[in-house]
């Protein structure tokens, strides 16, 4: 059976783990903060001590972690997986990062002879725990097919987009629609809410409508509870969004609303809403609407 690893056992990559583990794969895992590998060691995962003996123990190595610096040190720095290449390891990274600078990680592993994908997917721990993931996956088609087993084990949509950077210029476009979509959500029941309406009322309204998103029949109704437990924090999406800006600048395009999102979730991040989940904008949002009347 193909031996894998994570390197990035934060919230997605541990629910990713826990999934290959209930699976039936053998799982090697590190992560730079070791505590956060505890479950999976319980679990049945092989801890490591850096990521070279996850890509010397393995041959499919998910790298889960926070941006394309922490991939660029993971791979390249001490003890990093280009010290652990043999020739059958292939590197899937499911970091969101910048298509540009996934280019440019894939090329830099080709010079070691290493195959890397990008693995970007959509739905978070909670999804990822089921092996539901949406996956977007570009680069060599042969790497693809070799694994596509355990692709369609963490994930129940699978899709293959040609070229590295590919998918991850698809995961952009999909996560400027979280942004607004919970900002759109959050001035909505800020609005009911303003005007005396019981925001339960606006959500049994807006899901009984074409207008209904998985957020609004879900993770909305925490929102007006005000319960913001992370599943995804607002400070990587803050994260994503910055990467989205560059990204279109250096495709020469202007995005005027992700442009205005970047800096409200960057003010939430600056004012300590960073570690709730991204839907705490609403927390940031309200506190700024009050802040200037
Ligand atoms: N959560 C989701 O719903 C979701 C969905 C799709 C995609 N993603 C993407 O998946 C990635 C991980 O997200 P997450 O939610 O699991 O975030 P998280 O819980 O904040 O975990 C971040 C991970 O990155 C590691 N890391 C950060 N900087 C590092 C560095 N310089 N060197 C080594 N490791 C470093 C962290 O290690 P430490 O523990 O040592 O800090 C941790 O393992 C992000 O790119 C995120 O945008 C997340």
């Amino acid at each position: 059976m193909t031996r894998v690893g994570i390197i990035g056992t934060g919230m997605l990559g541990k629910a990713v783990g826990l999934h290959l583990l209930e699976s039936g794969y053998q799982l090697s895992v590190f992560n730079r903060t070791k505590s956060k590998t505890d479950e999976l060691s319980q679990h049945g995962a092989i801890v490591l001590e850096s990521p070279k003996e996850v890509a010397h123990t393995s041959d499919l190595v998910f790298t889960i972690v926070k941006d394309a610096n922490a991939v660029k040190e993971i791979s390249f720095g001490k003890n990093g997986i280009v010290e652990g290449k043999h020739d059958s390891l292939i590197i899937a990274d499911m970091s969101t990062i910048n298509p540009n600078a996934s280019r440019d990680i894939a090329k830099q592993f080709s010079h070691y002879g290493i195959t890397m994908l990008d693995t970007p997917v959509m739905g978070g721990p909670n999804v990822a725990i089921n092996g539901k993931l949406v996956l977007m996956i570009s680069g060599d088609k042969t790497a693809f097919e070799k694994h596509k087993k355990i692709f369609e084990t963490i994930a129940n949509k699978t899709f293959f987009l040609g070229k590295n950077g590919t998918a991850h210029s698809v995961k952009l476009s999909m996560n400027l629609q979280i942004a607004m979509l919970a900002l759109a959500l959050s001035e909505g029941i800020s609005l009911a809410r303003g005007a005396g309406v019981d925001p339960k009322v606006f959500l049994s309204i807006l899901n009984s409508t074409y207008f209904k998103t998985g957020m609004s029949e879900n993770k909305a109704y925490k929102m007006i509870n005000d319960e913001f437990p992370p599943t995804f924090t607002l400070s990587n999406l803050k994260k994503d969004l910055d990467t989205i800006n560059e990204a279109a600048k250096e495709f020469g395009l202007n995005l005027p609303i992700s442009t205005k999102a970047n800096e409200i979730y960057k003010k939430a991040v600056d004012e300590g809403f960073g570690e709730l989940d991204y839907t705490g904008i609403l927390s940031y949002l309200q506190k700024a609407a009050k802040l200037a009347n």
